[in-house]
């Protein structure tokens, strides 16, 4: 009789004790599952309307990235192109602090693509300051296929034109080092209403043009080079001095990539200048 009680009451504390068990396996599971879909959420949250690529960076807690593609079509030739393209929009909280509407575009160099500029922290921190900032591929750089545009002068800055209203940039301050500068500069030229800003880096390109075309342009510009570039930095400088209303940033000991060489110094000037508009 004492026997039986105890061994029953023996095989009551092992029932409960493998009933603790199976619950503290349940909780466990389900805090599992809670983490598991809670970090996998923000990646299968659909973006706007636009044809979305995966949404590989996109950090909730900093900055709303995104990785997106557009169509682009060519009024000429009626070409679509699908471009490649990163975006920061600005946090709702800085978005107070800043006026939302100055978009700054980011081209690249030859060696480059937009992750350069995801790599070196601008498209964040551009963010951060409350802008919209947008980093395309160029045709036939990062995932944007090549278009057969490279001729005329005019086409590319009717292709550019074509990607600001596909991707709603009214009048982007336009960042444009080295190669980039093949779009840039026709597009300064054609279209200069249509940009806020200009921060020609070393740009290539720029002698398809002489001093009266660059007198007759208002647009505010920040010529950046490294002090080490004497081959396109000088070239493009000779040039770029003839539009009126500008100023020389010259990175000291900085070669002919000078925001690479120097990202805090370009990032702190880049800012600056932004903050006049
Ligand atoms: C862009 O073009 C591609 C290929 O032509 C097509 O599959 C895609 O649906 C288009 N996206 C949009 C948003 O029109
Ligand atoms: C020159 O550009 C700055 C912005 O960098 C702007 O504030 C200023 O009004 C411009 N000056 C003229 C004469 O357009």
């Amino acid at each position: 009789m004492q026997q039986g009680k105890y061994f029953s009451l023996l095989r009551r504390n092992m029932h409960s004790c493998t009933f603790n068990r199976s619950r503290l396996l349940a909780f466990l599971l389900v805090v599992g599952v809670t983490l598991v879909i809670y970090y996998l959420l923000p990646n299968t949250l659909p973006d706007s309307t636009r044809s979305v690529e995966p949404l590989r960076a996109y950090d909730m807690t900093t900055t709303n990235k995104l990785i997106v593609t557009v169509n682009v079509t060519l009024k000429k030739s009626s070409n679509q192109i699908q471009v490649f393209y990163r975006e920061t929009l600005p946090l709702q909280k800085s978005r107070e602090s800043h006026p939302p509407s100055l978009e700054v575009l980011l081209l690249h160099g030859q060696a480059f693509d937009s992750k350069t500029w995801e790599g070196l922290g601008t498209l964040s921190l551009l963010a951060e300051k409350g802008y919209r900032a947008v980093a395309m591929d160029l045709p036939g750089y990062g995932n944007t296929p090549l278009l057969d545009i490279d001729k005329v002068d005019k086409d590319r800055a009717d292709f550019l034109l074509a990607f600001l209203n596909a991707v709603g940039l009214q009048a982007p301050v336009v960042v444009s080092p080295s190669m980039s500068g093949h779009f840039s500069i026709p597009f300064l030229m054609f279209y200069a209403q249509r940009l806020k800003g200009f921060v020609p880096i070393a740009p290539a390109g720029t002698n398809l043009y002489n001093a009266d075309q660059y007198q007759k342009i208002q647009t505010p510009t920040l010529i950046v080079f490294g002090e080490l570039d004497t081959n396109l930095g000088v070239r493009s400088l000779k040039n770029l001095k003839y539009l009126p209303n500008h100023s020389v940033f010259k990175i000291p000991t900085a070669r002919h990539a000078c925001y690479l060489d120097e990202p805090h110094l370009f990032h702190t000037t880049l800012l600056d200048f932004l903050t006049k508009f």
